[in-house]
């Protein structure tokens, strides 16, 4: 959720630190702050609001320094405040923590420091980490080292996080438990950071630091260890992120820029993938024939956009493989008592990786052993180590917290593994997969034609915007993107929306409709029964004066008859479909938010990775 960044080298820290934490503001913005080592020791500034507030502030009351550590914030404990913004110092000012994740157990710790004599400042359970290595150097622990690693064997729960030492001023430490955190190797600078993208302007290598490791960056290297004191090998890896990927790109916001990544990241997803003329290869899955023969169910978790993702995986998996294929909620799964056994094959689709209800469930389902395969844009990230095999979405840095372009990605690794999965299991033939590649290269041109009507849908979105709810419905494939569209929608532009399967409008809905009401209806046009039915659903709207916008499939006039707007989309089988129709919903989203004058990249209250419950 919040952002950590920490920077050692020759250079003044302030603009590096600013500079990487709007990088990833993204992860949270309520507040935010940096420490600095400076000739009167470790100096911070702290403020409230965005990131924009703390350059006003560093504008107002220059201060230079290094190396420092910086923070932004999304709040768990505490309101968003000064008081509460990290870094967090313990009782002598001399040490200063920026923390992501969260102490579980930090009530208990913060008695038993108050009953040593720690006072606390904030309302945050970070505060306890300092105070906690503070009190393990006054009990004589013999280095800054020994001292983190005293604090954090009492601590349970998940943290990323950044030390400076007002005694140590070459030196940041950095420790990682369940929450992401990285090691950048510069030429003359290294780093640590929640994410590449973050530092990626200055760095050549990169270590993913494993849970239960600590980091020690001076200027002439770096070291890692584990929490007894063993120094570890890391596995130090090229930095392979171009840095023009992290940058808008002359795009007004992050969002546009992604929604229009989409044709190429497809494209490129899909020729990794078919590169053998024909056929889908996902051999480096390790999913053999075998395997897939005494394979009997697949189980797929996920949260927020990429549960819809994996209920669009379940549609196809079960109409290609034959298999029987269930979703949950991570946050709904970890709670059950899943019937799942080695049999199962587990799925888990995250975008960060670093969900912190997927990962508990991967881990449950890991406990009654079964395989893991996760569907994932993060590489290094917990989910892709903790898994059997990763199918990589490689959609790039995705920025703007509402997610597209991972979403359509998400959505072809599923048409990917369930084409691969099918004709593995001989439920579908190989003409059969050769015509639905073809039809999968026809999506990245057909969402470039979507992008090209930009202007249309605008114009729908600014006729419709202002009114307090929206309803969208869609059928069987389409049933996800209806709900994703009401997720984008409410989640940038704050206008009520709901997503519902239009067979069950009459059970509930329906009593919402009224000549104010706009009802975004997912029509293409399918050779199958689902049109019908989606008409018929339309009629009942349109019966009760509801404000139709379709989205029909060019040259469909007949929905004309009925719907008061309609978003024309180019011909496509329906099991691709959702590729193709959630774009017109992601820029109907994106025009509305725009109308409605919302912070579309950084829209309230939400997150990009939620590391906590
Ligand atoms: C947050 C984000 C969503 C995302 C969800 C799951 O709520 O704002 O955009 O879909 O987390 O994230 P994941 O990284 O696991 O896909």
């Amino acid at each position: 959720m919040c952002g950590i960044v920490g920077y050692v080298g020759p250079q003044d820290a302030v603009p590096l630190l600013v500079d990487g934490l709007k990088r990833l503001e993204y992860r949270g913005y309520d507040s935010g702050g940096i420490a600095l080592h400076t000739s009167e020791g470790i100096v911070f500034r702290k403020c409230v609001g965005r990131l924009t507030e703390l350059e006003r502030d560093l504008d107002a009351r220059p201060v230079t320094g290094r190396p420092g550590i910086g923070h932004t914030r999304w709040a768990t404990h505490g309101e968003p405040s000064v008081r509460n913004s990290h870094p967090h110092l313990d009782g002598s000012g001399r040490i200063a923590v920026v923390h992501n994740g969260i102490i579980e157990n930090d009530q208990e710790l913060r008695e038993q420091l108050q009953a040593q004599g720690h006072t606390f400042l904030s309302e945050t359970d970070t505060e306890v980490i300092p105070h906690l290595i503070e009190q393990a150097l006054k009990d004589g622990a013999a280095s800054p080292e020994a001292a983190i690693a005293q604090a954090l064997k009492q601590a349970r729960g998940a943290y990323a996080l950044g030390i400076l030492f007002a005694d140590q001023p070459d030196t940041v430490y950095a420790a990682r438990l369940g929450s992401p955190l990285i090691v950048g190797l510069g030429a003359d600078a290294h780093f640590i950071a929640s994410d590449v993208p973050a530092i990626v302007h200055h760095i050549d290598q990169v270590i993913y630091l494993n849970d239960g490791e600590m980091a020690v960056l001076q200027p002439d290297g770096v070291r890692i260890l584990d929490l007894d004191g063993q120094a570890l090998t890391p596995e130090v890896k090229p930095v392979d992120l171009a840095p023009e990927a992290a940058e808008m790109a002359g795009f007004e916001t992050f969002m546009l820029k992604e929604i229009h990544e989409q044709p190429r990241v497809l494209r490129g997803l899909l020729e990794k993938h078919t590169h053998k003329k024909g056929h889908v290869d996902l051999t480096d899955l390790g999913l053999s024939a075998d395997y897939l023969q005494q394979l009997r169910r697949i189980m797929i978790v996920s949260c927020g956009t990429a549960y819809h993702a994996a209920m669009y995986g379940k549609f196809l998996l079960e109409h290609v493989t034959g298999l029987a294929v269930e979703t949950d909620l991570g946050s709904e799964f970890r709670y059950r008592s899943p019937r799942i056994e080695q049999d199962t094959l587990f799925v888990a689709v995250s975008q960060s990786g670093e969900t912190a209800d997927t990962l508990a469930s991967l881990r449950l389902a890991r406990e009654r052993h079964c395989r893991v395969l996760s569907i994932c844009n993060a590489p290094g990230s917990s989910l892709v180590r903790e898994s059997d095999a990763v199918l990589f979405t490689e959609a790039g840095p995705e920025i703007g917290v509402a997610s597209t372009k991972a979403y359509t990605a998400q959505l072809m690794a599923f048409a990917l593994l369930s084409m691969a999965m099918g004709r593995a299991r001989g439920e579908i033939t190989s003409e059969q997969e050769q015509a639905w590649i073809k039809a999968l290269e026809q999506v990245p041109n057909a969402i470039h034609y979507m992008i090209e009507r930009a202007d249309h849908i605008r114009a729908i979105a600014d006729k419709h915007h202002d009114g307090p709810s929206a309803l969208y419905l869609g059928r069987r494939f389409n049933y996800p993107t209806a709900l994703e569209g009401a997720l984008k929608n409410k989640e940038i532009s704050y206008q009520h929306a709901e997503g519902y399967a239009a067979g069950e409008m009459k059970h509930g809905p329906i009593a919402l409709i009224n000549e104010y009401l706009p009802v975004i209806c997912i029509c293409t046009k399918t050779t199958d029964e689902v049109y019908e039915k989606m008409v018929s659903n339309m009629r009942e709207v349109e019966a009760r004066h509801g404000r139709i916008i379709a989205i029909a499939t060019d040259g469909d006039t007949h929905v004309q008859a009925f719907a008061e707007d309609i978003i024309y989309v180019p011909p496509m089988c329906e099991e691709f479909s959702p590729l193709v129709n959630v774009v017109a919903l992601q820029l109907l989203a994106y025009y509305a938010a725009q109308a409605r004058g919302t912070d579309i990249d950084k829209p309230r209250n939400l997150a990009k990775s939620v590391t906590v419950e």
